[in-house]
């Protein structure tokens, strides 16, 4: 295994955890309505699973001879809770990818294996549960655009 190229990629993967601890606690604030009360406390438990996976992502790369990053990505942020979870959606799938590309990088190291697909199955199901809260909130909007059509 080169020690030199994982540590690159979990610099990769903790610059974006950093960026993710930064976007949710951001839509955790912003987000305003009715919603609020469910989605705030969501978004920043992810925020938190965030901060959980770059702590568990730095101590590893000290453990590989390495310096962890501080530095993140700009963040992507709006007002809309639909849009909200669609950069929500998109942060978590490329999460998925990075954790991937960094198991390729493992060779026969089973520990690090282990390691990476913990996080990873988190990842995952990031991305199976946002999924759901998107196809939740296009069915309600339907439902709200017929309900407003037999208004009208
Ligand atoms: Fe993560």
């Amino acid at each position: 295994m080169d020690n030199l190229k994982i540590v690159e990629k979990l610099n990769q993967i903790l610059r974006h955890e950093w960026t993710g601890v930064a976007q949710y606690a951001q839509a955790g604030f912003l987000v305003t309505g009715l919603w609020r009360e469910v989605f705030s406390g969501m978004f920043f438990d992810s925020a938190k699973e965030s901060f959980g996976h770059a702590r568990l992502v730095g101590d590893k790369i000290v453990a590989l001879g390495g310096v962890p990053t501080v530095e993140r990505a700009p963040i992507r942020q709006s007002h809309q809770l639909a849009e909200m979870l669609q950069h929500a959606l998109e942060f978590e799938s490329k999460a998925v990818q990075l954790y991937t590309e960094a198991l390729g990088l493992c060779e026969d190291d089973r520990a690090l294996t282990v390691f990476l697909e913990d996080i990873l199955k988190q990842e995952q199901d990031g991305v199976d549960q946002i999924s759901k809260l998107l196809r939740q909130q296009e069915s309600q909007s339907a439902v709200g655009g017929s309900a407003a059509s037999q208004a009208g």
